[in-house]
């Protein structure tokens, strides 16, 4: 049976004021959450203050990226196991906005979540297709292209220690979410996909849905047999209905 993980991804959000308020407002309400597993991924420099603040409840952090580098000469890179010593627990890889705003294609997407495994982190693997490729009727080969990329790099093994977030780029703050079905048929084709390689990883590997969940949609989804819950935009910057999105799967 998989746990049901929700995980907030900030984005480009935040003060240290208004971190500090979010993340009183979620330790708060975190521990009738149930079994739901929760993580909150902020900007960067705002990591030690949520990893001071959530050290010992049962919120873990992670980053919204990582470089495929460990160190040297590549300015404005954080390394995984820079991460490490912040106890970050995963790093989001290859979300769709570093796809398309900053170039991030399925090789380097790949090579960030061997950086993340190398170090230990849980990599968070975004896939998705975007409007245009679900028109043409390429959803699912688009999608098993970026996993391929990963699995060739790695092996389909390293998905054991990884969660996959399936986010259509249509349905990424644009208040159109994928209806249980699209979502479960999505997640059902990438489960089979694995199914094909390892049965064994198929049936562990956490697939979180992303794109415009809310406290009003999420059970929902989450009741969806292969979502195992979901990756979180603008709905985890309230920590109100955050935790009406984390209870949904309780
Ligand atoms: P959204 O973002 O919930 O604001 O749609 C989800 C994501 O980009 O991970």
């Amino acid at each position: 049976m998989r746990q049901i993980l929700v995980a907030g991804n900030w984005k480009l959000n935040g003060s240290r004021d208004s971190i500090e308020q979010l993340i009183s407002g979620i330790v708060a309400g975190a521990d009738k959450t149930g079994s739901t597993q929760i993580a909150v991924c902020p900007p960067f420099v705002y990591i030690p203050q949520v990893a001071e603040r959530l050290a010992g409840s049962k919120v873990a952090w992670g980053s919204q990226d990582v470089s495929d580098q460990d160190s040297g000469a590549f300015t404005g890179e954080v390394s995984a196991p820079m991460l490490n010593e912040f106890n970050c627990t995963y790093a989001i890889v290859g979300h769709s906005e570093r796809r398309s705003l900053y170039a991030e294609d399925d090789a380097f997407t790949a090579r960030k979540f061997a950086a993340a495994r190398k170090a230990g982190l849980i990599p968070i693997l975004c896939v998705g297709e975007t409007l245009e490729e679900r028109e043409q009727g390429v959803t699912e080969s688009v999608v098993a292209r970026q996993l391929d990329a990963v699995i060739n790099l790695e092996g389909v093994e390293a998905l054991n220690d990884a969660v996959i977030a399936y986010e259509p780029v249509w349905a990424i703050g644009t208040g159109k979410t994928a209806t249980p079905q699209q979502a479960q048929d999505m997640h059902a084709f990438i489960r089979g996909t694995l199914a094909g390689l390892n049965a064994g990883v198929a049936d562990k590997v956490q697939i979180l849905y992303g794109g415009s969940v809310k406290g009003a949609n999420a059970a929902e989804l989450f009741a969806m047999a292969d979502i195992d819950g979901g990756l979180i935009g603008g709905a985890s910057l309230d920590a109100s209905e955050f935790l009406t999105i984390c209870s949904a799967g309780a």
